[in-house]
C-alpha cells in the first residue's frame, strides 16, 4: 500500500509589490517540515502600493509560483493570503467597561482610529484582557475594497481562500515561539472572541521587517501585538540611492548594497556613507516608537529583544547599529522557530549567491580585483509566507 505523503495544509501566500513567495508545510508525527517553497519577483507596475494594478500577469504569476515552485511540490489549492501591510491596521485598546453592547464601543473606537466610515471597512477583534472595569481589545481593520480585490484576484487564478491575514500577525506567528497555536485575529470576516491562553514565559518584543517597498514595525507583548508602525526605509529606496549617488545600475547598485551593507570595511566605506542618512531617520523612528511604547505601555515592562525580518534584515551591520542606538538586544529573527529541526542539506533552498565585481565600483581605479561571491541565508525573507502557512496547522485545525 502506498501511503501519500502529500500535504493538505493550505499554502501560504506572501503578495506583495515586487514579489510573490509561497510555502506549503506538512505536519508528519507532530513535525512541521516545509514541502514546498518558491520566490518569484514582479514587475514594477502589476502591484502599486499594495492596490492590484494589472490582475492578469499576477494570477499568472500566481500560478507559475504554485505549478514550479524551487522547491518540493505544491499539493493544496487552498490558499492564506496576507493583505497589503500598508493598507491594514491593528492595535491593542484599552476601554472602560459600560452597559452598552461590546459591539458598539468597538464601532466608536474604530470610528475615532481610521479615517473611513465602518460600512467601508472590515474588521475582526478579540478580548485580550479582561479586568473589573476595563478590557484590551486587539482590533484588526481592512478596507473593504482591497479585500474584495485579494478575494477577487485569488477567486479569478481557481484557488480557494482559507484566510485573508493581517501581515503582522503572520509574521510574529512565524518568528515568535509563544505565537504559534494562539489565535489573535483570524480572517477579515469572522470575529473570534476566545481569548488566547496565557503562556507564562511570554516576552515583550520590538520586530522590524525591513521589505522591498516598505518597513514597519510591531510591537509585541505578553501574547499579543500592541500596535504597529511605518518605518522610513526600503530596499528599493536604498538601491536607488546608491544607483543614483555612484551613476550605477540598478541590478549593480543592489549588489553593492548585499554586498557592503553597512561596514564601513567594505568599499572603502562607499556604500555605509550613501547609507548614513537613511539609517539615521530609520534609528530616529525607532526611538521615537520606543518611547511610545515605554510611555505607553509601562505596565508591560522593557522590550527584551528587537527582531529583525525581511530581505533588509540581512543589511550588513543593521543588528549592531540598531542595538547600539536602543541600547536592547537586536538580531535577525528566526523564521523557522516554529519548524522541525531542518537539517544542513534542506537549508540549502535558502541559500541565495550573490556575485559582486568590486571594479564596477571604483571607476578610476586600475588595480583589478577578482569578482567576489557570498552566500546569504534568505529565509527572513520568507517570515510571511511560514507565518501564514503555520496558521492553516497551529491555528485552523484548533
Ligand atoms: N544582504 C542584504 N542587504 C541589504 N538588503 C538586502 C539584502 N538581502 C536582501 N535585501 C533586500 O531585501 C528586499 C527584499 O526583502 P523582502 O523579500 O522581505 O521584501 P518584500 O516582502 O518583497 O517587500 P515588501 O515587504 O516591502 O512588500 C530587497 O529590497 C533586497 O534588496
Ligand atoms: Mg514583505
Amino acid at each position: 500500500m502506498f501511503l501519500n505523503n502529500n500535504s493538505n495544509y493550505p499554502i501560504g501566500l506572501d503578495i506583495s509589490d515586487l514579489s510573490l513567495k509561497l510555502v506549503q508545510l506538512n505536519k508528519i508525527q507532530n513535525k512541521i517540515k516545509i514541502q514546498a517553497l518558491s520566490k518569484v519577483n514582479l514587475s514594477e507596475g502589476i502591484i502599486d502600493n499594495g492596490i492590484i494594478k494589472n490582475q492578469a500577469e499576477l494570477i499568472k504569476a500566481i500560478k507559475t509560483l504554485i505549478a514550479n515552485p524551487q522547491y518540493g511540490k505544491v499539493s493544496s489549492e487552498e490558499i492564506i493570503a496576507c493583505l497589503p501591510e500598508t493598507k491594514t491596521f491593528i492595535k491593542l485598546i484599552e476601554i472602560e467597561k459600560t452597559p452598552n453592547p461590546l459591539k458598539e464601543v468597538i464601532n466608536q473606537e474604530i470610528e475615532k482610529h481610521i479615517p473611513m466610515s465602518l460600512d467601508e471597512i472590515y474588521y475582526d477583534w478579540q478580548i485580550v484582557k479582561n479586568s473589573i472595569d476595563k478590557q484590551s481589545i486587539l482590533i484588526g481593520v481592512t478596507p473593504k475594497n482591497i479585500v474584495d480585490q485579494y478575494a477577487s484576484l485569488l477567486d479569478q487564478a481557481k484557488l480557494s481562500i482559507i484566510a485573508l491575514e493581517i501581515e503582522s500577525i503572520s509574521i510574529c506567528r512565524s518568528l515568535l515561539i509563544e505565537e504559534a497555536g494562539l489565535s489573535l485575529i483570524s480572517s477579515a470576516t469572522a470575529i473570534r472572541q476566545n481569548p488566547p491562553k496565557i503562556i507564562s514565559k511570554a516576552g515583550n518584543y520590538g520586530i522590524i521587517d525591513i521589505g522591498a517597498t516598505r518597513t514597519s514595525m510591531i510591537f509585541y507583548s505578553k501574547n499579543t501585538i500592541l500596535f504597529t508602525v511605518s518605518m522610513p526605509i526600503s530596499g528599493k529606496q536604498i538601491t536607488n540611492n546608491i544607483a543614483d549617488t555612484l551613476e550605477l545600475s540598478q541590478d549593480l547598485a543592489e549588489k553593492a548594497k548585499i554586498f557592503c551593507g553597512l561596514d564601513k570595511s567594505k568599499a572603502q566605506g562607499v556604500i555605509k556613507n550613501i547609507l548614513t542618512d537613511i539609517v539615521k531617520k530609520l534609528i530616529e523612528k525607532i526611538q521615537e516608537s520606543l518611547e511610545f511604547y515605554n510611555s505607553h505601555f509601562a505596565n508591560c515592562g522593557a522590550l527584551e529583544q528587537i527582531l529583525l525580518c525581511g530581505g533588509g534584515a540581512n543589511i550588513k551591520n543593521l543588528t549592531q547599529i540598531i542595538k547600539q542606538a536602543t541600547n536592547t538586544e537586536v538580531k535577525i529573527g528566526n523564521s523557522l522557530i516554529n519548524l522541525a529541526k531542518i537539517d544542513e542539506e534542506f537549508l540549502k533552498i535558502f541559500n541565495e549567491e550573490c556575485i559582486f565585481d568590486l571594479n564596477l565600483l571604483k571607476k578610476n581605479n586600475h588595480i583589478s580585483q577578482k569578482p567576489l561571491s557570498i552566500t546569504q541565508d534568505s529565509s527572513s525573507t520568507f517570515s510571511t509566507a511560514i507565518g501564514l502557512a503555520l496558521r492553516g496547522i497551529v491555528v485552523d485545525e484548533m
